[in-house]
């Protein structure tokens, strides 16, 4: 198959569903091997549901629908087990890692920074933070290995600035994009990249739940345009989410 991915191969974590469906389906119909996870049990910290199985192995059944191979695999990139064994199995199969998208995150609920448990506060952490970190530096032995490679972290508009009501999304945000300029620098003498990209609001399962907004319940509005309205205006933000 053609396209600017023809014969290389990525790894895409948190792909079941939402923008890593997309950034999967997009290699794919640029020729790329691709090979995905998602986390296969509940995560009570998180605001929405996590992707079911049946929505990973469709992303799986939409890549190969495309003319190239798909691996999926069931993998809690805040395991370091688990994301070692993902890594052997995907190598095992294609041989290759040219790229890592790190994408896979949780939007926690909704909560002033002194109200957060430890336990959200922890968890956000090792999904949206440490879970990149253990993605980036488990496929970075492979690509300094093979002499190159190119890796890109999703941060959010939320590791810009401060955002109300989301203290620890937030932190691991601002983290990742410190992680991220970090392995930029030790990496470039190998020919490996590390960006990271930092979305605004995206219509995604993360914001489109009656947990974020009201409007995702079809009472009022867009939810990703309400998220968009407090990117813009934090004040403004809070101040409403008061007089709820
Ligand atoms: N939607 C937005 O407005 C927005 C804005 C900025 C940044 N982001 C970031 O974009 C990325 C993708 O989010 P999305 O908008 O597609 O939301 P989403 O909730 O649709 O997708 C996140 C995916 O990550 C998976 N996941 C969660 N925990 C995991 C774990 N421990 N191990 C493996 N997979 C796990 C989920 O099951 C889901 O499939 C996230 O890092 C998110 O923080 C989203």
């Amino acid at each position: 198959m053609m396209g600017a991915f023809a014969g290389r191969v990525v790894l895409i974590t948190g792909a079941a569903r939402g923008q890593g469906r997309a950034h999967a389906l997009r290699f794919a119909r640029e020729g790329a091997a691709v090979a995905m996870c998602d986390v296969s049990a509940p995560d009570p910290a998180s605001m929405s549901p996590v992707a079911s199985a049946d929505e990973l192995s469709e992303t799986a059944s939409l890549i190969r629908a495309c003319g190239v191979p798909a691996l999926a695999m069931f993998c809690d990139v805040s395991d370091e087990q688990a994301v070692a064994a993902m890594t052997a199995s995907m190598l095992a199969k294609f041989a290759a890692i040219d790229v890592l998208v790190a994408n896979a995150g949780i939007l926690p609920r909704r909560q002033d920074a002194w109200a957060v448990s430890a336990g959200d506060w922890n968890r956000t952490l090792a999904v949206n933070l440490t879970g990149v970190w253990l993605c980036a530096k488990t496929v970075a032995r492979a690509m300094i290995a093979a002499g190159h490679g190119k890796t890109t972290t999703i941060s959010s508009t939320g590791g810009m600035k401060g955002s109300p009501g989301f203290a620890a999304y937030a932190a691991a945000k601002w983290g990742v994009i410190g992680l991220t300029k970090t392995m930029t620098a030790e990496l470039a003498g190998h020919n490996v990249n590390v960006n990271a990209v930092c979305p605004g609001p995206v219509a995604t399962p993360m914001v489109l739940n009656s947990a974020f907004s009201p409007s995702a319940a079809g009472q009022q509005g867009d939810p990703a345009e309400e998220l968009a309205r407090d990117l813009r205006a934090p004040d403004a933000a809070v101040d409403r989410r008061r007089s709820r």
